[in-house]
This record gives C-alpha cells, structure tokens and sequence, in this order.
C-alpha cells in the first residue's frame, strides 16, 4: 500500500546538511521514497498521514548498543552514585563482567524476548536501524549463542538490525594472550564461517585490550572479511583512534580521551568517529569529546545511543540527540545528522539509509513538533508520533 506523509511543517532530507523543506509532503510506494516536495500524482491508493504541524526526518540509525544481555546492574548504578568509578567495579569483578554471568545463565529464547521487547520500546522513540553488539558471552559457544539471538531478531522484528562481533573484555581467570589466540584462531572463524556478523568490534582502552592485541585482533577479523569497528580512547588515550585511522575502520566510538591530531586521522582515513554522550552522561564523566575540534575540522559525527546495562540505560535517540547538544554543546543541526545520515554511515548503509530521498527506503519519522530545534529541546516529552519502517507505519497512532 502506498503512503502520502502529507503537508509537513518541515521535512529533514539530510541530503546535503540538514536541508529543510517547508510544507511539503512525501508519497512512499513498495516501502520506497517515490516523490518529495508538493505531491500531484495522488490518484494510486494510499493511506494519508496529516503531518500539518509535524516535523518529518529520516529514521534514527542507531549504529553503536548493546541491545541483548540478561539481567541487571541496578547495585552497580547505587554504588556508582555514591563515587566509586565504573573502570574500578570492572576491575573488581563487577561490571561487563557481571552482565556476562547473568547472560551466560539466560537461555537463547530469554534473551530473544527481552531483546525483542527493547527494539519495540526503540521504535516508539524514532529509532529504524540498529546495531547491536556481542560481548556478554565471552567464550565460543555463548559469544554464538548471542549472535545467533541478533539474527533471529533481525529476522523477525521490523526494524534494520546489524550485528556486531564484540572483542569486549578477558574473562575472569584467564590469561590474556590465551584469549587473544582464542579470539583469533577459534571464535573469529567460526562467527564468520556462520556468517553470524557484519562487523568486528574490540573494546581498545586501559581497563580492555591494549592496542597491540586489538590490532591483531582487528586483522584477523579483516582477513576473514569483517568491517571494523573499535571502542576507543573511552578512560584513557592509549592511541586508539590512530589504530582506527591506520587499519581503516569503519568507525571509531566513544572518543572521550582523543586528541584533535588524531581526529584529524581519522578524518583522512575516512573514519566516521561516533560520540555517545548517553555513556558520558550516565557515568558523569568529567572528560568529554573535543566537540570544538570536529567543528573546526569540519569533520562530521555520528551519535549512537550505546544502550547497555552498565554504562547507559538510554534507548531513545531523541534524548541521545538532547544530550550531545546539551552536555557536549554540538549544534542541533549537526546532532541530527549524527544520529541519521552519520549513523547510517558508519553502518556501511548510507546508499539506502539515512536521508530522505528519491529511491531511498522509507524509514521515517513524523515528529510532534513543528520546527526541529523543538526536537531536543522538549528533553522531558516523547516528541515521535509516528515511526515508519519500510513505508509501514510500525509506531503510532494507526500501528
Ligand atoms: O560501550 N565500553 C565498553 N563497553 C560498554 C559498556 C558495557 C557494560 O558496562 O556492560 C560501553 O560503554
Ligand atoms: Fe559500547
């Protein structure tokens, strides 16, 4: 069925900047943008939402979570709150390695529910597109298991999902170099013979893997045909990002702890960097990314929420958005474009996601709000009142 969005107070192409349309409209036909600006041809069949007084902007390509994993951490998050720093409950035993337990302990049909349940709750906040990490297995069989939960999820839910093979930390009791040659020589090809990733991923800083073990980790996983993604410079710079740069990774995230020359890097190599300022907010760190020097080199972000139950419980895009204009001071023109036409970016998705545009597939949402500044600014309301995926309208008040 075809679908006219119609009259909107503003539709975001994101084709070339935010680029802003005003009361315009936009006819989707087979899930496919077919026509944008002021719409004649309405005579074929179609559904019509009235969008007078909306803002309509590309779906959220949330390209850095991790989505699925059992249990909780609520005791860490009270501790927390009390000054003990996350990188110390890590180091005691706490933290990633506790979500492992208790994802180690949740059966495969647990961990489908509970995912499934987070990706129709990410819906309703404007998100079409995510990414979603291993990492809480930690060894062959539970870093499969949860692969293989990020595939049937793929499969059966609405939205674009990625999955992403995590390299996340050395399980307790085991000796380093041992888990490296595990990674490499066990995990990486069996993930890849299962064709269960898209991308590979290593969490490279103080409290992880040393930038030696992620280069070879990272190697191998390109060897065997993965895109790369690394976790960089989060506590501590230990030169992540240059990694990035140097192996050419599709993406480098966190980015607190990195220099402006090495933004300057990754910006040559073609890295997209990608800030997830829920993370920074939730674990009140002092250090924040160098907003100032991806605006003076002109170098563009994206934004992801980094939803996981340690260092961030925010799933909503919207409010990721609010808290890099708010806590980073990025502009509310660049937020947006991180967290749609950046995101798909750093997905390797960006040829069919990520902007409004004809012959783009029609992942959309239709805003409460009729000018996008009012997108993060109504930080304490759910300002999505539709999200269509595909030209269907899977939030909302006809879903
Ligand atoms: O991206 N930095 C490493 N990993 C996650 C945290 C995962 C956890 O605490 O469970 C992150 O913040
Ligand atoms: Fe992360």
């Amino acid at each position: 069925m075809a679908l006219l969005i119609d009259n909107a107070s503003e539709i975001l192409t994101m084709k070339t900047g935010l680029h802003v349309l005003r009361n315009a409209s936009l006819f989707v036909e087979n899930g496919t943008i077919k026509h944008i600006g002021s719409v004649k041809y309405t005579k074929k069949r179609h559904t019509t939402i009235n969008a007078r007084g909306c803002v309509v902007c590309p779906g959220f390509v949330d390209s850095h979570t991790h989505l699925v994993y059992g249990g909780s951490r609520e005791d860490e998050f009270a501790l927390r709150v009390t000054g003990v720093k996350y990188e110390k409950i890590a180091q005691s035993g706490g933290g990633i390695a506790s979500t492992v337990k208790m994802t180690r302990e949740a059966s495969e049909t647990e961990l489908y529910d509970t995912g499934m349940q987070r990706l129709n709750r990410i819906a309703q906040h404007g998100t079409t597109t995510v990414e979603i990490k291993s990492g809480y297995g930690l060894n062959t069989r539970e870093e499969i298991k949860m692969l293989r939960v990020i595939h049937k999820l793929e499969r059966n839910s609405h939205l674009d999902v990625v999955p992403t093979f995590l390299v996340h930390t050395i399980p307790q009791h085991m000796n380093r170099n041992n888990y490296i040659d595990l990674v490499t020589k066990e995990m990486l090809p069996e993930v890849t013979r299962q064709k269960l990733a898209v991308f590979c991923d290593i969490f490279c800083d103080k409290i992880a893997f040393t930038r030696k073990e992620s280069k070879t980790v990272l190697l191998k996983a390109k060897e065997l045909g993965l895109a790369l993604k690394i976790h960089a410079d989060q506590f501590a710079n230990i030169g992540a990002a240059h990694l990035a740069a140097e192996l050419k990774c599709i993406s480098a995230e966190h980015l607190e702890c990195t220099t402006k020359g090495a933004i300057k890097r990754m910006k040559k190599a073609g890295v997209i960097p990608t800030l997830l300022p829920g993370a920074t907010f939730f674990l009140q760190m002092k250090k924040k990314p160098n907003i100032r020097a991806y605006q003076e080199t002109k170098t563009h972000v994206a934004l992801a929420s980094d939803y996981n139950p340690g260092s961030c419980m925010i799933y909503s895009m919207p409010k990721i958005v609010s808290l890099a204009c708010i806590s980073y001071g990025m502009h509310v023109e660049d937020a947006l474009l991180a967290a749609t036409k950046y995101g798909a970016k750093a997905l390797n998705l960006y040829d069919r996601l990520g902007s409004i545009e004809e012959g783009k597939q029609a992942d959309i949402v239709v805003f409460n709000v009729d000018h996008y500044k009012k997108i993060p600014y109504h930080f304490g309301e759910d300002v999505v009142k539709y999200t269509i995926k595909k030209g269907r309208v899977i939030y909302g008040e006809d879903s």
